[in-house]
């Protein structure tokens, strides 16, 4: 397999992207319908997510249930080991619950297959992480235009590019395109993934603590960027975070304690 080749469909693998090669490109997938207005990006129902530890159950989530409206910002604060990662998972559709309803953009998850699911990523939601997952040996640019192609394979070569470099100039990266991560400092590492995240126009950008590894100030400075582009974009945000300063920067913060999710109210005040 060519280099080009194999580090596409591992981005594509760790983005949660992959999809098999035999699934069409068609029109409904480009377009998948917009929910009516003033409907949630976001409602889950009943959720229950039980794992099996050495033949015994460890009840990760217990009857969780909120929604998220479109174009809101909300925070998931909680101790580690609570359930936020899990909780973000279930969202993504990289995992299903054991019991209840996980239903983004009016897309029942559990209704999907998994080809449905890698499609449904593509193209309704933007994940960003802890660590950037960044691939190594491509550029900024690449790495953006890379998950633009993924999105949207119609767009031609120069069109990817150019709306990879767009993205790029938005998060105050417009002089590092041709840099590779590692010549990056942690905060531009971040912007990058940022960029890459929100390329696609997503309706739901998933960020699971996207400031972990930073400064404080870097961190902020991240946030800050991510809810301006998020309310340029429409586009809802669903951030957890340990530090609470952060978190009531978001509409409404939600509260993570031993797998049960409890409403803590509104940031922004
Ligand atoms: N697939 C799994 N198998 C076993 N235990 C898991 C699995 N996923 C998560 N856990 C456990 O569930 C709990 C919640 O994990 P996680 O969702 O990562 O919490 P948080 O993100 O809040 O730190 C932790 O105790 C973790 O070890
Ligand atoms: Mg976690």
């Amino acid at each position: 397999m060519p280099a080009a080749k194999a580090s596409k469909d591992q981005a594509a693998h760790s983005l949660g992207l992959s999809r098999p090669a035999s699934q069409k490109e068609n029109a409904a997938d480009r377009d998948s319908p917009p929910s009516a207005a003033g409907s949630p990006i976001i409602a889950v129902s009943g959720v229950n997510y039980t794992v099996d530890v050495a033949s015994h159950p460890l009840h990760i989530l217990r009857d969780v249930a909120f929604r998220v409206e479109a174009a809101e910002v909300a925070a998931i604060v909680g101790p580690s080991g609570s359930g936020k990662t899990s909780l973000l998972m279930l969202l993504a559709g990289l995992e299903r619950p054991t019991s209840g309803k996980v239903i983004v953009a009016g897309q029942d998850l559990s209704a999907l297959s998994e080809d449905g699911l890698a499609l449904f990523r593509r193209k309704t939601v933007g994940i960003v992480f802890q660590s950037f997952h960044l691939i190594p040996s491509l550029s900024a640019l690449d790495n953006v235009g890379l998950a633009l192609e993924i999105a949207s394979p119609q767009l031609t070569r120069t069109q990817t590019r150019e709306a990879a470099a767009a993205a790029l100039t938005a998060v105050g990266l417009g002089d590092r395109l041709t840099h590779r991560p590692a010549a990056l400092s942690g905060g531009e590492q971040q912007r990058v993934g940022l960029a890459r995240a929100m390329i696609a126009k997503p309706r739901l950008l998933l960020a699971d603590e996207p400031t972990g590894n930073l400064d404080q100030e870097t961190g902020a400075l991240v946030i800050e960027l991510m809810f301006d582009l998020a309310r340029r974009q429409h586009t809802a945000v669903v951030l957890i975070t340990h530090d609470r300063s952060l978190a009531a920067r978001a509409d409404r913060v939600l509260t993570m304690t031993q797998g049960e999710l409890v409403d803590t109210g509104q940031g922004r005040v």
